[in-house]
């Protein structure tokens, strides 16, 4: 049966996803046997397109790049009349993160719920704020609601666990979250001051104008948040997660630690101790010899600690185009 997919946010992943679906899709069927059909997008930018016999994939990418509006297939809908109306099975929720409140995020996946759909996103959102209540209800009705796209983009963390990694018991785990603060602590052990590190930092692209949920922690809080609450199967609430950023870090604090053979990273960390989960964001004078010392740039890493496989480190990018674009495609592939 092919797959009939919705997008919700057709902004860099929504159209990374598209790309990659276009340009694999012999590939992907010779392969694994999947086929699909992109049957509605709907985008505060682009607008609402809906046909049940597919939408013309080229033309949308052509309008994605030129950033003109959708002209073929328009419908008067917003994403909830899509995501309701529509004969998709699967909805790709791909609209921004709101860490704060998780909408329209967490209504989009609720409705996709209610119409029979299954949810796959990338959107730290509905995952940071809401995660037990979405996968609850998913499971009652026999849905899924995939998420890997939300730590560490398409570096496979969540599905590792879940896959590989299955049996063994996980009891803490340390990472660098956000690829924004390791490049900004990476240009200011090269000399940089932290202001301009954060100017080249918003130049690249890595940096929002407002640079807060990076440079706060707060990003990196929201992943840890997920973490905790898929892989050690907890529900720990964002605001119990303990969040400091980069901001306090000096030029002299960076040699300081050159001095003693260690490097500033910021680290997200959650531990299983005596059956209670604790979470934290702070930054960490590593030894060079710690296996996330060595993670430099805007890449990404996590080390988990497991009960019968010791540590077991991946190292990946954390954030793209192309890179979040395959995290949507291989929970697509689960499904
Ligand atoms: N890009 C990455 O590397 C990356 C990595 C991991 C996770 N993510 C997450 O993946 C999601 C998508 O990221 P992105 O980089 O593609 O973001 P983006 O380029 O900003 O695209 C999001 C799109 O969603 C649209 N949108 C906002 N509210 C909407 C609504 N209510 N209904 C329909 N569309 C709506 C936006 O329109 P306007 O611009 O007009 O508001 C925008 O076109 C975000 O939640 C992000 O945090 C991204």
């Amino acid at each position: 049966m092919k797959q009939r997919l919705v997008l919700v946010g057709f902004g860099n992943v929504g159209q990374g996803l598209l790309e990659i679906l276009l340009k694999k899709r012999q590939e992907l069927q010779a392969r694994y046997g999947y086929e699909f059909v992109v049957v509605g997008i709907a985008d505060v930018a682009w607008g609402t397109a809906y046909n049940p016999n597919g939408l013309n994939i080229e033309a949308l990418l052509k309008a994605g790049k030129a950033r003109q509006k959708f002209s073929q297939d328009l419908k008067e809908w917003d994403a909830l009349t899509l995501i309701k109306e529509s004969d998709a099975n699967v909805v790709c929720e791909l609209a921004f993160t709101n860490l704060q409140t998780g909408e329209p995020a967490i209504s989009h996946c609720k409705a996709a719920f209610s119409a029979g759909k299954h949810v796959v996103t990338s959107n730290k959102g509905p995952a940071a704020l809401a995660y037990r209540e979405l996968k609850t209800m998913a499971d009652e009705k026999g849905l899924r609601f995939l998420i890997e796209g939300t730590v560490m983009s398409g570096t496979p963390v969540l599905n590792l666990c879940a896959g590989p990694l299955a049996g063994c018991e996980i009891i803490a785990a340390r990472g660098i979250l956000n690829g924004t603060t390791n490049y900004i602590l990476t240009q200011m052990e090269g000399g940089m001051s932290y202001d301009e590190a954060l100017k080249k930092a918003q130049e690249l692209g890595y940096a929002e104008a407002d640079p807060s949920g990076d440079v706060e922690g707060y990003d990196a809080r929201g992943k840890v948040t997920i973490l905790a609450n898929v892989v050690m199967n907890t529900s720990l609430k964002i605001a119990e997660v303990s969040c400091k950023g980069i901001t306090g870090i000096t030029l002299q604090d960076i040699e300081k630690a050159k001095k003693a053979g260690s490097r500033w990273k910021l680290i997200g960390s959650i531990k299983k101790e005596e059956n209670r989960v604790t979470a934290s964001v702070a930054p960490e004078m590593l030894p060079l010899t710690h296996p996330l010392a060595g993670v430099m740039g805007a890449t990404n890493a996590i080390t988990f600690t497991t009960d019968l496989l010791g540590d077991v480190s991946i190292v990946g990018p954390g954030a793209g185009r192309t890179e979040t674009g395959f995290s949507i495609l291989s929970d697509l592939l689960k499904i």
